[in-house]
């Protein structure tokens, strides 16, 4: 089987390291074209720098990195040091990358990317803002109907917002670039927390992760003790909720997820509800039907595919 090329758009955050470990244990199913990295969690400094850490941590310092947008396309950056520590990967002590960002901008990257490569062959998997995404479609609109499929973490329904009341953050930080790709036309899977609240990394998951005695093992239980505070402390829940490993894991194994083919608007005009996903999942509109949104996973197949994957690191 030929491996699905995928360009994985990030904000480093420790879940977002994890979602690249997981590809990167994946190459029978996954070519890793490049990474993109995005102002998001932290400022775009740090997540360029943080990608680069986790391609060196994977043995990956072949994948090219790239720095992309450093603010959103309307409103100021919002980060989220609350959340993932100042570095935006606290938690271990980690050294600096020795591998070299791209000269290239990550956007023009993309662009590229989608021109040169057969069309409906390249799938975006954007674990952040939508920023660097956006950006490449309004530059370069005749790219769009080359995208296979965008499979992204973002939006919430059920569970409604983690950074305000209405809205997840990655949609939040840049409602006016969501709009873009949710308009796009593009396949859309969506990875709401509605379903990454329930992939939790309990003390049974984190101690497996320290259990493989690898490099690999040890700093992603690092990162998820420390991740999951900020949940504790907000919902009381056991655990870090894996946000952006369910996008990786829906490409590899799509039956650990079911959700429905609805119409998705983003809310960009209220101050008080901007980001908000408006995901018309009980067919109440005529809306035509533009993403796929998931709303369950099989929480313990999920956890036993990134063990056994991150397991080969
Ligand atoms: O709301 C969760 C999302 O915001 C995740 O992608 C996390 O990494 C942050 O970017
Ligand atoms: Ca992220």
């Amino acid at each position: 089987m030929t491996p699905r090329k995928i360009i994985i758009d990030t904000d480093p955050g420790q879940d977002d390291a994890v979602a690249l470990l997981l590809a990167f244990a994946s190459p029978q199913e996954l070519d890793v074209l490049g990474v993109t990295a995005v102002a998001g969690n932290v400022p775009l400094a740090l997540t360029q720098k943080n990608a680069r850490i986790v391609c060196e941590l994977a043995g990956r310092k072949d994948v090219p990195v790239f720095a992309g947008c450093d603010r959103p396309m309307k409103h100021s950056l919002v980060t989220a040091e609350h959340v993932h520590g100042k570095t935006g990967l606290d938690g271990p002590q980690l050294a600096d990358p020795v591998m070299p960002l791209q000269a290239q901008h990550a956007v023009d990257f993309i662009i590229e990317t989608l021109r040169r490569e057969a069309p409906g062959t390249v799938t975006l998997v954007p674990l952040g803002p939508l920023t660097n995404i956006a950006a490449a479609f309004t530059r370069a609109p005749d790219i769009v109907s080359n995208v296979q499929e965008i499979v992204l973490m973002g939006g919430a329904y059920f569970e409604v917002g983690n950074i305000t009341p209405a809205a997840e953050f990655n949609i939040y930080v840049d409602p006016e670039a969501a709009e873009i790709v949710f308009k796009s036309g593009i396949p859309l899977v969506v990875a709401p927390l509605d379903v990454t609240h329930k992939v939790l990394t309990t003390a049974p998951h984190i101690a497996g992760f320290r259990a493989m005695g690898t490099q690999v093992g040890d700093m992603v239980a690092a990162w998820t003790d420390f991740f999951e505070r900020f949940d504790k402390e907000k919902y009381g829940s056991e655990g870090a909720p894996l946000h952006d490993p369910c996008t990786i894991a829906y490409l590899l194994q799509p039956d650990l997820f079911s959700g429905r083919q609805i119409n998705v608007e983003i809310e960009t005009q209220s101050e008080l509800t901007r980001g908000m996903t408006v995901a018309d999942w009980w067919g109440v509109t005529d809306r035509a039907p533009n993403a796929l949104f998931l709303g369950n996973v099989d929480a313990e197949g999920f956890f036993e595919l990134l063990t056994t994957r991150l397991a080969r690191l």
